[in-house]
């Protein structure tokens, strides 16, 4: 293992963890970014198969463990994880959080110790909210540990305050709350009134025997214990009061949207090609198919990195799209649909080719900023909802699990960017092709969508300002880098 450069012996030391899941990766690196560009030197830890698909390098490279990059002080820590369930999915989440919570701490205290004898000291542990382990090893440590929160604060001060929502009834959610929802929940602090349906997927009742379940729970218990809590959302969105719900005596801190700042600074700080943080191979060529495209006259279609749909949907999206007559590009990811691969009718790709753009993995920041986008039919993950408020592209929502009913439901009642499809489901849970080329006629161009681009605008503007200097999640981030800085003196 290398030692630490002469430049970076005397610089506060943050070691960042995210959870080894795409969403997880991006909003994490992008805040270490932020904070490196601040001076701070970041260890970023990675799984090693993570870390391989990455960098797409042969593995005796990657167990070279340490990497520094040109002038940004960002450095890969990686460790082995033969103890995580292996191949992506929703199926393995499960065992993937059971194992996080119950098998990696002692491996990983054992590299951070290391890592703090090497020096620079470890300053704190910047952890992903999902990932327990980080409190035992803080403490081992004797470090702070800085709890992360990449979802909205309203679906963070939920699952924060899991154990309340047991004791008043809420979790398990029942099915028949989810489709008539006779109450809301309004014990949560700070936040407006939600519907049983906003709480995470993982908390039906049918999924109540599920490991997931239990180690939803489990981490909602560790979540609260922290020094120091960051949100991946802005306070001009959420409102400083859904922000402060999610502090126990402790500082908390709204400091997104987390890839603005980098990105609005263009390629002429960071060199984004060297830190990609990508599990599949980018499409770069769909930048010149957009170019060909009139301004806002695009649809960008994509699912984020862990939903799967039936082959069945896949092909009612496939003619709902194509009956829309409107342009889209569309990330089929390799492994979105259940079973066979082949889901598209033999000429679908041949009908569209003047309409469509199929690709497998896109530059999402870089598409969603173009100006030929309209809009954007997303599963309303977290990162993809805020990436598309921040560029001020409106949604169509079409969440799938975990927490992304909830930020569908804020996107379109709350913040007015966005409309549902996932409500056009009929009983099998299918959407047809007609009422998906009805809303994104509806987007695309009628007067609703004309709306909500224009409130996607303003919040674009605000975002903008929120992490420009002054702006409050600038100032935020101030915040805590003198802290930090106070800490390691
Ligand atoms: C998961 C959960 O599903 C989501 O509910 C939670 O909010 C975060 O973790 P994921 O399904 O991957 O995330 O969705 P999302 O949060 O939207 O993250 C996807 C990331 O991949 C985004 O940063 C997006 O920019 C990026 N992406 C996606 C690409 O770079 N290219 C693509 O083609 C698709």
């Amino acid at each position: 293992m290398a030692m630490a450069d002469s430049s970076c012996l005397h610089r506060p030391h943050v070691v960042v963890v995210p959870l080894p899941a795409q969403g997880h990766i991006n909003a994490l690196m992008h805040f270490s970014k932020t904070l490196a560009a601040r001076g701070i030197l970041i260890t970023f830890l990675t799984t090693e198969r993570l870390h391989h698909r990455i960098f797409r390098r042969p593995h005796q490279e990657i167990s070279a463990t340490l990497q520094d990059h040109h002038g940004l002080h960002i450095r890969f820590q990686v460790m082995p994880d033969d103890m995580l369930p292996d191949g992506g999915g929703a199926t393995k989440i499960g065992e993937l959080f059971e194992a996080l919570q119950n098998k990696v701490g002692p491996m990983m205290e054992q590299l951070l110790r290391k890592v703090n004898e090497e020096g620079p000291p470890i300053t704190c542990i910047l952890s992903d909210s999902f990932f327990a382990s980080t409190h035992q090893v803080a403490s081992s440590l004797k470090v702070p540990r800085v709890v992360f929160w990449p979802y909205c604060a309203a679906a963070s001060v939920a699952q924060a305050n899991t154990q309340l929502l047991i004791s008043q009834g809420f979790i398990p959610v029942k099915a028949e709350d989810v489709k008539n929802p006779t109450k809301l929940i309004t014990c949560l602090p700070g936040i407006p009134p939600l519907l049983p349906k906003d709480l995470r997927s993982f908390y039906q009742e049918k999924c109540s025997s599920d490991l997931m379940f239990h180690t939803q729970v489990y981490e909602s218990e560790i979540q609260n214990k922290a020094d120091w809590v960051l949100v991946n959302t802005f306070e001009e969105l959420e409102g400083t009061e859904s922000i402060q719900a999610l502090s126990k005596g402790y500082p908390a801190q709204a400091v997104g949207p987390v890839f603005l700042g980098e990105f609005l600074q263009g390629e002429h700080s960071f060199p984004k090609d060297i830190i990609r943080t990508s599990l599949w191979e980018e499409n770069e060529e769909c930048m010149r198919w957009l170019e060909k495209q009139a301004p806002t006259s695009v649809l960008y279609v994509s699912f984020g990195s862990y939903t799967l749909m039936s082959r069945e949907q896949v092909q009612e999206l496939a003619l709902g799209l194509e009956g829309s007559e409107q342009p889209f590009m569309w990330v089929i990811r390799p492994d979105l649909v259940e079973g066979e691969c082949s889901a598209l009718p033999g000429d679908y790709l041949h009908r569209i080719k003047d309409q469509g753009l199929l690709v497998n993995w896109a530059p999402q920041l870089k598409v969603l900023s173009h100006p030929s986008m309209g809009g954007f039919l997303t599963h309303n993950g977290w990162n993809s909802t805020i990436e598309s408020i921040s560029m001020g592209v409106p949604m169509i929502g079409w969440p799938y699990w975990s927490e992304q009913f909830l930020n569908c439901r804020f996107s379109r009642e709350m913040w007015k960017v966005g409309m549902d499809l996932e409500c056009k489901a009929d009983e099998n849970g299918l959407v047809n092709s007609v009422e998906i080329e009805k809303v994104v006629r509806n987007l695309m161009q009628g007067n609703e969508g004309r709306e909500l681009r224009k409130n996607a605008a303003n919040l674009k503007e605000a975002a903008i300002k929120a992490v420009m200097p002054g702006g409050s999640s600038h100032t935020n981030i101030d915040t805590f880098v003198e802290h930090i800085r106070n800490l390691s003196q």
